[in-house]
């Protein structure tokens, strides 16, 4: 005969009492969630990243910080030097995103030679930048003494953009001339040989042919046709005067500026050859029977439409300090359609543009 076996009753009744404890537990740990992510149990679980996230965001006091540091230490969580680091920046008054950048990126020597810096409140702005670069701090705080009314963003841009070096002395030279978007300046040099592969002859309906058959990269000049068509349905009339020029075109037209006006004026107007977008195939200079102005019809409908055929005016007064160049009211530049519409929304120069979202996601995607 089977014999039944007898229910358990003990085991049941700490079973409900575990249920009930949960559940009146869960609550009181949802309600104080800050509590449980202070909990320095937690933190020790959790990787190095998250330890200065979780001490600083929950506001723990330098004395509450360096008895969870050293039982951190003790339980072999973080090293002992990464302890001292916490603490000494801590005490000298950076915050947790500082702090975190640094212990990320700096070597001890680097971290001691900042740990000899006085506190500076701007420092922990330029911590935070995306382009933030430790190796080029001393440069930051050189050009901010010498340029007092730009922002800790912009200094860190023009450092990036090497405005702080000799404009083509210090240049260097660019990798992928045949990239739509590459930017070319004073400071980012043409390699000598390189000549677009895609070149074709632009029609005497879009350019002036008169000195010479006008050429342009493939792309850049059918959409330039597009808006020609456009811009002439609109009522509004310009056509190319210049496009694609070779080093040896270039050389001309800068020398010819230097031999009139001298270099320094010659450097606001013209490009020395290797320097010029004009010899990327990208850029094209636009007349009407006059000289394009910032006053006239045409300009005012580069500024509406430019984008959606992928042209950006390229000069502007306001960002003569950046470029290199005095305002070109008649001098447009091909980056296709997207990129084109995203500058001409934000209306920064393309220098800045280029190295905040072209050249520094390529660095970051690595
Ligand atoms: N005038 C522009 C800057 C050039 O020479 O490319
Ligand atoms: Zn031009």
């Amino acid at each position: 005969m089977n014999k039944r076996k007898k229910p358990n009753y003990k085991l049941r009744r700490d079973i409900a009492k575990a249920m009930l404890v949960v559940i009146i537990l869960i609550p009181i740990l949802i309600i104080n969630k800050t509590k449980i992510f202070n909990f320095p149990l937690y933190i020790s679980n959790i990787k190095y990243s998250g330890i200065i996230d979780s001490l600083f965001e929950a506001n723990y006091k330098y004395s509450e910080a360096k008895n969870t540091l050293n039982y951190l230490k003790e339980n072999k969580k973080i090293s002992d030097d990464t302890k001292d680091y916490i603490l000494k920046l801590n005490s000298k008054g950076y915050n947790k995103t500082t702090i975190d950048y640094l212990l990320r990126n700096l070597s001890d020597g680097e971290l001691t030679e900042f740990l000899s810096k006085k506190y500076n409140k701007d420092y922990e702005e330029y911590i935070k930048l995306d382009l933030f670069d430790y190796s080029k701090f001393d440069r930051y705080l050189t050009y901010q003494k010498e340029n007092k009314n730009l922002s800790i963003d912009d200094i860190v841009t023009r450092i990036e953009l090497n405005l702080d070096k000799t404009y083509y002395e210090d240049s260097i030279e660019i990798k992928n001339p045949n990239d739509i978007t590459i930017l070319t300046n004073k400071y980012l040099e043409i390699p000598d040989d390189y000549e677009p592969k895609d070149l074709v002859d632009m029609s005497d309906d879009y350019a002036n042919n008169m000195y010479g058959q006008l050429r342009l990269r493939k792309e850049a000049y059918e959409k330039f046709v597009e808006m020609c068509n456009a811009s002439r349905e609109d009522g509004v009339k310009f056509y190319a005067e210049s496009a694609y020029r070779s080093y040896n075109h270039q050389n001309i037209i800068y020398k010819n500026y230097v031999h009139e006006n001298g270099q320094e004026k010659a450097d606001k107007y013209a490009a020395k050859p290797g320097f010029s977008e004009h010899e990327l195939g990208l850029a094209i200079d636009l007349a009407n029977i006059w000289t394009i102005t910032t006053k006239g019809e045409e300009y005012a409908w580069l500024s509406k439409n430019a984008h959606k055929y992928g042209y950006i005016i390229r000069y502007k007064e306001e960002w003569e300090d950046i470029t290199g160049y005095a305002a070109e009211s008649w001098h447009i530049r091909y980056v296709g359609v997207e990129t084109a519409t995203k500058v001409r929304n934000k209306n920064i120069p393309y220098e800045e543009y280029y190295i905040k979202y072209i050249a520094n996601k390529k660095k970051t995607n690595k």
